[in-house]
């Protein structure tokens, strides 16, 4: 069984866009399911994968959004950036020391910092990219 669950009601209306955000959220669950395992190990490898993702995501949903002149797109950059230095700050902490990052509250963190932020934040852009690529 998934902890979190890619569902229609969270469609950016961009079916590429869409396949980012479900990426995310198998990485959130690989976590999940490591957690029975070695999630030390598990906490480490999937906050580097998704860091990974995360920033090419962001960089193709900006592009998508400047192309489509989304007129919130430098506040929707400054989110991203922040979003990319909370999981950057949570790496540093997990390196410094291991014990003060439980996977579980890993999980909890990266679950809302996901969906908080499709949800509040990138359904935003759907009328406008949908308009700009249904002509
Ligand atoms: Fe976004
Ligand atoms: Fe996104």
């Amino acid at each position: 069984m998934s902890y979190l669950q890619w569902t229609e009601n969270l469609s950016v209306g961009v079916a590429r866009m869409d396949e980012h955000h479900k990426k995310l959220v198998e990485l959130i669950n690989t976590l999940f399911d490591a957690m029975s395992g070695d999630a030390t190990r598990a906490v480490d490898t999937v906050l580097g994968d998704l860091l990974d993702y995360t920033r090419y995501h962001f960089a193709e949903e900006e592009k998508l959004l400047a192309a489509s002149n989304y007129p919130a797109l430098e506040e929707h950059q400054a989110i991203h950036r922040a979003m990319v230095k909370e999981v950057l700050d949570m790496r540093q902490r997990y390196q410094d020391n291991p014990a003060s990052v439980p996977a579980v509250e890993a999980l909890d963190f990266l679950s809302k910092w996901l969906m908080r932020h499709i949800i509040g934040k990138d359904l935003r852009y759907r009328s406008y990219v949908e308009e700009s690529s249904g002509s």
